[in-house]
């Protein structure tokens, strides 16, 4: 009899501790809520808040900074309390909470199937720039494989954040190409076809990162091809 409640006992712990760990990589928002928040945005904050304005870029990495590792409570209460900056407090909560959303989005964070609540904010926390990726918005640099309805690629990089899932543009581009070629190797899901020829050059891919097992996997969202080729 012993082990099983131990076992029990296990089982709720880590339930528990899971619940804890809730972050904004899971999806704590709609998609309707955030463009909400982008109506509210454009109204109540864009004057100050865009490019050449007298208040900060809300997005990257001054956003992450201020608020990555910290509950989505702390974002909430900093804007509610000083924000907009003329009529602190003017807004309602509900619609507080609809321009985190919108600022979530802004900062690469996926929407999902329920509003987010104000009573929800203590218990989600916006990742640490070093906490875990999964299921994160990512990107990699590597080369690709088919083999048996398979895509793979490897002598990957490290999976970075990244904001966009479109495929990079050209400056960006450039960069990763001059990336190193890394150790990783990654499943990629999603993807059906690509052009021939991409397997044989470095290919730039973004995804959401997951594990299976030992197998590190992308559910890709863009692909692009890089200049610089692959040695096999
Ligand atoms: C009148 C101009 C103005 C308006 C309107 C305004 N802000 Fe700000 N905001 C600023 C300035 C300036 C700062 C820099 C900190 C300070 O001086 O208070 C700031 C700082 C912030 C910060 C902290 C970020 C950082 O990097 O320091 C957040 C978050 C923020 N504003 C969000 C908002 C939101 C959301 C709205 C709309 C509800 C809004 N602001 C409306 C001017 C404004």
């Amino acid at each position: 009899m012993r082990p099983l409640i131990v076992a029990g006992l296990v089982l709720a712990a880590t339930v528990a501790s899971v619940a804890q760990q809730k972050t904004t990589d899971a999806g704590v928002y709609t998609a309707a809520q955030a463009a909400r928040g982008a109506a509210l945005f454009e109204s109540q904050c864009a004057t100050c808040h865009r490019e050449g304005g007298s208040g900060p870029n809300l997005v990257g990495e001054r956003f992450m900074s201020l608020f990555s590792d910290g509950p989505l409570s702390t974002v909430f209460t900093s804007i509610k309390t000083t924000m907009p900056r003329m009529s602190p407090g003017s807004l309602s909560d509900a619609q507080y909470v609809d321009v985190v959303t919108h600022l979530l989005r802004l900062n690469g964070y996926p929407d999902g199937m329920s509003e987010l609540a104000a009573a929800d904010l203590e218990g989600i926390k916006i990742p640490g720039q070093s906490g875990s990726l999964d299921f994160a918005l990512i990107q990699v640099v590597g080369c690709l494989a088919h083999t048996a309805n398979r895509w793979t690629l490897s002598q990957a990089t490290e999976p970075s954040r990244t904001r966009e899932p479109e495929a990079a543009k050209d400056d960006e581009a450039a960069k990763l190409d001059a990336a190193a070629a890394g150790t990783r190797t990654f499943r990629l899901q999603q993807v059906y076809a690509a052009p021939a020829g991409w397997t044989t050059q470095k290919v730039a891919a973004k995804g959401f990162l997951t594990k299976s097992g030992n197998e590190d996997r992308i559910t890709v969202t863009s692909l692009r091809p890089l200049t610089s080729s692959c040695a096999n």
